[in-house]
């Protein structure tokens, strides 16, 4: 058993969480810009985290307050990202997995031309990453579109919006096509139903009689729509260009073998991975469509719309995979906290300190149903703990547990490729601590490499590696031969 040859080891981040500098170089605001720190909230409760509301916006933006608005800091790779990209370069990475923040070329993103600064901002990472001979693969779209489409449309759930979004593409496929095979569209496309704000810009009291969740599945449909334009011209701008999509891989397990459970679960992992279904297939699934219907959702389509999500499908799949949870028809059964949702418990399985249920398994399992549901190549492009670390005094820091929690993954990647799936590459999730997504906490860790600063933005931001780092460093050295505790 081993990793194919070429394998693609290396992590990923987020524009919005790490860049930081979120007003230089001409950048408009984006949703994550108003995302707020709320020190005195549950660490379990996404809910509360990724609320908004009108008011909580316009005083965002009447502010020019960075503690509180954590993501506008991030760990300033707009600055040091020279520095970070050299450490993952001395890890051996082969790919890195990046987002262009939409709001640094189109700041409004109504704008016909792009931000010059900007674009340059891009193009300098990617120069650097062919110096250090690492691939990108990018996502267009993180959590971080412009502020503005949210304000003036609610976000995708005006149709007029896909045009903006395919504008971006078009001009990150002409300046960028040169360096990038890999693109992925939306990451996490899914999570528009539980937190629709950070993903497409709806802001619920601009929904009307029309109710959030409607709009929640009109805009995913204009998201859908937007996808298939975006992987199209992908293929016609960029030579031997990928489009993937980028699902969070929810895991879902019967509570028990009762029927009724097992039928449950089903419901579950189906409406899952129905965001991928459309990407993959190039079409709605009947059973969803049917949900909708039963719900009184009805999804306005122009008349284009079906083939444009038709012609416009993926190359491979992407997926974020760092817990699972069960599911039970029984209400008094015990919920614990997951990647923003809330499962039942499953009592073979330990949790992070934030909650999410630890299951290297659910790996295995994913990717094989992943594979033998849609036959196309995979990739792992999220996975990782959250934890807390601690800088000792020496300057050092010892973080055994994330080097479980990885090679314990690793360890049944290599069982599923093993098994016969076509798996491209892993990213972790993510390879330098940032700005945590759902709770915008900093002490929410999961990188190699230590970033000092705190919850409220204080610290030298220097960058310190963990053991983790070493311990990576020898795991691609090797194309994962070597996973021992020795670093
Ligand atoms: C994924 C997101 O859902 O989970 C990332 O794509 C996010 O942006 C990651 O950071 C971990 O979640 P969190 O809330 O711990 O940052």
């Amino acid at each position: 058993m081993s990793f194919p040859e070429g394998f693609l080891w290396g992590g990923a981040i987020a524009a919005n969480q790490a860049e930081g500098a979120y007003a230089a170089g001409g950048k408009g605001l984006s949703v994550a810009d108003v995302a707020t720190y709320k020190p005195h909230a549950d660490v379990k409760d996404y809910k509360t985290h990724t609320a908004v509301s009108l008011d909580a916006i316009k005083k965002a933006m009447g502010d020019t307050d960075c503690t509180y608005y954590p993501k506008r800091r991030g760990i300033d790779f707009y600055h040091r990202y020279k520095e970070d990209l050299a450490l993952l370069a001395e890890m051996g990475f082969k790919v890195f997995r990046f987002s262009i923040a939409w709001s640094r070329l189109y700041p409004t993103g109504e704008e016909t031309e792009p931000n010059e600064e900007g674009l340059a901002f891009y193009e300098d990472i990617l120069k650097e990453l062919k110096r250090l001979n690492i691939e990108p693969l990018v996502t267009l779209s993180h959590y971080e579109m412009p502020l503005h489409l949210s304000l003036k449309y609610n976000g995708f759930t005006d149709r007029r919006v896909i045009e903006y979004f395919v504008r971006f593409c078009r001009t990150c496929f002409a300046h960028y096509g040169k360096y990038v095979k890999y693109w992925l569209n939306f990451n996490e496309v899914d999570s528009i139903i539980r937190h629709p704000f950070i993903t497409g810009g709806i802001i619920p009291e601009l929904c009307g009689d029309r109710g959030e969740t409607a709009c929640c599945y009109q805009a995913l449909h204009h998201q859908f729509v937007a996808a298939g334009h975006s992987a199209k011209l992908c293929h016609e701008m960029v030579p031997g260009g990928q489009m993937g999509c980028m699902l969070t891989k929810l895991m879902t397990y019967p509570r028990t073998c009762a029927p009724e459970d097992v039928a449950a679960t089903q419901k579950k992992n189906l409406e899952n991975m129905f965001y991928s279904d459309v990407m993959v297939f190039g079409e709605y699934p009947r059973m969803i469509l049917k949900d909708l219907e039963k719900r009184g959702i009805e999804i306005q389509m122009a008349p284009e719309d079906l083939s444009v999500i038709k012609e416009g499908t993926v190359d491979f799949i992407s997926f974020s995979y760092y817990m699972s949870m069960t599911e039970s028809v029984d209400p008094d059964a015990e919920r614990t906290p997951g990647n923003t949702v809330l499962g039942v418990k499953n009592p073979y399985l330990a949790s992070s300190e934030w909650g999410w249920q630890v299951d290297p398994v659910g790996l295995r399992i994913s990717l094989i149903e992943l594979y033998d549901r849609y036959r196309k190549p995979l990739f792992v492009v999220e996975n990782g703990i959250g934890s807390k670390d601690v800088l000792e005094e020496d300057g050092s820091i010892h973080d055994p547990y994330r080097i479980d929690y990885f090679r314990r993954h690793f360890q049944e990647m290599e069982k599923a490729i093993d098994a016969g799936v076509e798996l491209m590459g892993y990213t972790s999730w993510a390879p330098i601590d940032l700005i945590s997504a759902s709770t915008n906490q900093m002490s929410k860790r999961y990188g190699f490499i230590y970033v000092d600063q705190d919850d409220m933005g204080n610290g030298s931001l220097k960058r310190i590696r963990k053991d983790s780092f070493y311990w990576y460093k020898k795991v691609i050295a090797t194309n994962g031969r070597d996973m021992s505790d020795e670093i």
